[in-house]
């Protein structure tokens, strides 16, 4: 058994300091650590109800309780899934096998035999009850200014932009490259790819040209389609010039669709398509292609620890089941309300609690174009009065920032309408939890701590509804979904067995919503997450089990990187550097930041006989970082070093260059067995000097 735990001891405990704080109020149990219950909430003080919250189960006598119904989930996967997807999905034809294979084969399938379509599921099969609902309601940049598109509209956008895809020669199974702004014209083109069977891949606006080039080459994507300029935070982004800078280096790009978000003209070549004028004349009905369960929905890119971004690929049914099932489930959300998730449709995030999860319940969903501080902290706030929001879901560093701000920017406006208040992306640090429950939602709303992953398709363990009666325990995501085996594992690749423990948390058998690829190379989908631990999907991340089996996450064990929410690899960032003629080699590393979880550090070894100063040096490797990945990745400390800490054996030691940034000095660890034991001193001092 070879074990592939890369950086095993990088969780625990004294790895982030924000989490320290939770851990150990949890653990000395100081007066405010209470557990909360919160009888007068859904969340966790609901009986299960079989009438409304899961019909499918009615006759079972056996489920009484959520507890019931969830040991019900793990023992009988096939009864638990099949009931849920023959009565939340509608198929065009019944599937015949509820699950084929397991994580040692490393090949899943779900629903085979069956076929259906996405945009069926999300907008024709609610047109005849509530066509004239509200499907999306679009909060544009521009602050006070929102707009409001029923069902029926998105369906004639979906239709008409599903008609020129067909027409410009896009065919079930190519891939379609979407580099929008949030709008509903970016949800119309994800949902009209899916009408016509075409794999949509999303990168998310705020990369740059060379990172939307790496990805259409990868997906070998045909068609691109974008938006003359972005609008951000009342800045202009020029999204057209971007992708004419990116398919200059992509041959396989054969046309160009381009929205018109602004009045800007910009200039168009000859693969350009103007898309309302296009659309113009198409026709709003565009004919269904109905898809196998297991055909690729979608693919979206995501960081690793090494190499390039990995193109995660997503399946038709059990990936929108699995959206549905936890979008009204885990944020217990109810008919009629409207929910306001902020994150863009570049994400994994936008894609299934924007888009699939409230479309195919039939819900009202928000679309978010703007900052949370644009044109000030009360953005959100305002925004909930405006609109009477009944959910908001956002990211724990957009809260770490906003309570920096202060509290009237939130007392100013009427929260009222706010149910539930869901976050996600990193650890929800005590402080943020605090402020977010008693500031933002007035000790009326559950907080609804979320974990999952861009691979897992959606929310994994959060608090859920629950026994009455059962707590909520602030800084932690608590209780797996139905359908999620959870577990911990050691750096052996044993189970942590017992009520409580730490390990590298891993899910323990196959669940619909799971990726099922890395587009093209299915090899490193096995070596990255099924073969660490066989038999297990291992996440990467560590977790504490604490009293109750109640998980607590620690963060990544790998190089991966979490920057407000976002995630970058180590190894993603050193190659843009090393790139510079200058740079000999560096290392990337991330060190804790009080606003974005985790912040970019980067240590770099010039060549020798350079000409440039550090100060022009520092300059143009931001600039390199900028073309080359995105704004998203520029480091916070660039550290010149004339070399690198590293074994007798050559392994650059991370370890080290991680308690440098984080200023602990005192747990370098012995430095003796290092090739060149004086490199750390150096790097020390530098640090001290630059921080
Ligand atoms: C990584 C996945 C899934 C949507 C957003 C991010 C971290 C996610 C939590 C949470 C602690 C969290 C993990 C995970 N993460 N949610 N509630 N508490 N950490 O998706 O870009 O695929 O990143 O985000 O480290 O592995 P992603």
């Amino acid at each position: 058994l070879s074990l592939v735990l890369p950086n095993f001891g990088k969780y625990l405990s004294s790895n982030n300091p924000l989490l320290n704080c939770t851990t150990s109020y949890m653990r000395t149990g100081q007066s405010s650590a209470r557990p909360l219950c919160l009888s007068h909430c859904g969340l966790s003080s609901r009986n299960i109800s079989t009438t409304t919250d899961y019909p499918e189960f009615k006759d079972l006598e056996e489920i009484k309780t959520h507890d019931n119904l969830y040991k019900f989930s793990i023992n009988k996967p096939e009864v638990f899934w099949s009931r849920l997807a023959r009565s939340r999905l509608t198929w065009s034809k019944d599937f015949t096998h509820v699950m084929k294979g397991d994580f040692l084969q490393g090949k899943m399938e779900w629903f085979t035999g069956g076929t259906l379509n996405a945009s069926v599921n999300c907008i024709d099969r609610h047109l005849k009850t509530h066509g004239d609902k509200v499907a999306l309601i679009w909060e544009r940049d521009e602050p006070g200014t929102h707009s409001v598109y029923t069902y029926r509209k998105l369906s004639e956008m979906v239709g008409k932009i599903g008609n020129l895809l067909l027409k410009s020669g896009v065919k079930p199974g190519d891939r379609v490259a979407i580099y929008l702004p949030k709008s509903p014209t970016a949800v119309a083109t994800m949902l009209a790819c899916a009408r016509i069977g075409a794999i949509h891949s999303v990168v998310f606006a705020g990369f740059s040209a060379d990172a939307l080039a790496g990805r259409i080459n990868d997906a070998q994507a045909e068609t691109v389609v974008t938006a003359n300029q972005a609008v951000r935070g009342g800045k202009l982004i020029e999204l057209k010039k971007m992708v004419d800078s990116a398919v200059t280096r992509c041959p396989c790009v054969k046309r160009v669709l381009v929205y018109n978000r602004t009045e800007a003209k910009v200039p168009m070549g000859k693969l350009d398509i103007d898309m309302t004028k296009a659309t113009l004349g198409e026709s709003t009905d565009c004919p269904v292609v109905q898809r196998a369960s297991e055909d690729t929905l979608f693919m979206l890119y995501t960081s690793g620890s090494t190499g390039s971004p990995k193109g995660i690929t997503h399946s038709t049914a059990g990936y929108l089941l699995y959206s549905n099932v936890t979008f009204k489930h885990v944020f217990d959300y109810r008919d009629g309300e409207k929910f306001g998730c902020v994150a863009d449709i570049g994400w994994i995030t936008g894609h299934s609690y924007v888009l699939y999860g409230p479309l195919s319940n039939g819900g009202t969903t928000l679309l978010f174009e703007s900052t949370p501080v644009y044109p000030n902290a009360g953005r959100y706030w305002e925004m909930v009065e405006r609109l009477k929001l009944d959910h908001i879901y956002l990211a724990p560093t957009s809260l770490r920032l906003l309570l920096k701000s202060g509290d009237e920017f939130v007392k100013k406006y009427d929260r009222s309408s706010l149910r539930k208040l869901g976050c996600v992306g990193e650890p929800l640090n005590h402080e943020a939890w605090e402020w977010y429950y008693n500031v933002v939602g007035e000790r009326r709303c559950d907080i609804i701590d979320t974990w999952w992953q861009t691979e897992t398709g959606g929310v994994c363990i959060s608090p859920r509804p629950s026994e009455l009666g059962a707590e909520i325990i602030p800084g932690m995501p608590m209780r797996a979904m139905p359908g999620i085996k959870l577990g911990l594992y050691d750096s052996e690749g044993k189970e942590v067995k017992g009520e409580t423990g730490e390990g590298a948390l891993c899910i323990c058998q196959p669940w619909p919503g799971m990726a099922r690829t890395i587009y093209n190379d299915h090899d490193r989908f096995l070596k990255t997450y099924l073969k660490p631990v066989p038999g297990v999907y291992y996440t990467g991340d560590g977790a504490h089990r604490h009293k109750g089996g109640y998980y607590q996450i620690t963060g990544r064990m790998d190089d991966v990187l979490n920057v407000s929410g976002h995630r970058l690899g180590t190894a993603e960032i050193e190659d843009a550097l090393d790139d510079h003629p200058d740079v000999a080699e560096s290392a990337v590393v991330g060190f804790p930041h009080d606003i974005k979880g985790e912040g970019i550090y980067a240590y770099v070894v010039l060549k020798d006989g350079r000409t440039l100063t550090k100060k022009e040096l520092e300059k143009q490797l931001k600039a390199l970082i900028k073309s080359k990945i995105g704004g998203l990745a520029l480091p916070e400390i660039i550290l010149f070093t004339p070399s690198l800490p590293r074994t007798r054996s050559g392994k650059i030691m991370r370890r080290i260059l991680r308690k440098v940034a984080s200023n602990k000095f005192d747990e370098l660890g012995d430095t003796t067995t290092l090739s060149e034991p004086e490199v750390v001193d150096f790097i020390v001092k530098k640090h001290k000097e630059l921080t």
